[in-house]
């Protein structure tokens, strides 16, 4: 089973940005720990991190026939993007939404999520320990 794991924009700044919300890890502590997590659960992960908008169009798009699983944070594209909305359900590809804070008990505009439709779960707000339940979960939907 190969996870594909991706993160937008600005999350390659973990650890320095606005550690009150998103904490100290940094975006290579985050790595090792999905990693750490793949090799635990017995799954294959790709992981990458972009600023911007088409690199994550593409991310999705190379999961196409490729991925059993994606697994994402679209970070502020979650409130924007008909594109990456638009990606996940071309390629069909079981997704699940995750988000290091609990964006619903943030600004309003983050309770905003274009992508969520195309997902078949969201978890939010449980730091990155987020990312892990969101492998296991597409590990269970596989019936891995
Ligand atoms: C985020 C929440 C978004 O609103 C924000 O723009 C991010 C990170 C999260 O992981 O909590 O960059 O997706």
């Amino acid at each position: 089973m190969i996870i594909r794991v991706i993160n937008g924009p600005n999350l390659n700044m973990l650890g320095i940005r606005e550690p009150n919300i998103y904490g100290h890890e940094t975006y290579a502590d985050l790595v090792a720990k999905i990693e750490a997590h793949a090799a635990k659960i017995g799954v294959e992960v790709e992981i990458m991190q972009s600023n911007c908008e088409g690199g994550l169009v593409d991310a999705i798009q190379g999961a196409w026939q490729h991925c059993d699983g994606i697994v994402i944070n679209p970070a502020a594209y979650t409130h924007t993007s008909v594109a990456i909305l638009d990606a996940v359900k071309a390629v069909g590809v079981p997704t699940v939404e995750v988000h290091i804070s609990d964006v619903s008990k943030r600004e309003a505009f983050r309770s905003v999520s274009y992508i969520r439709a195309a997902c078949i779960a969201t978890i939010a707000g449980h730091g990155t320990d987020g990312y892990l339940e969101a492998m296991d979960l597409l590990k269970k939907e596989c019936g891995q």
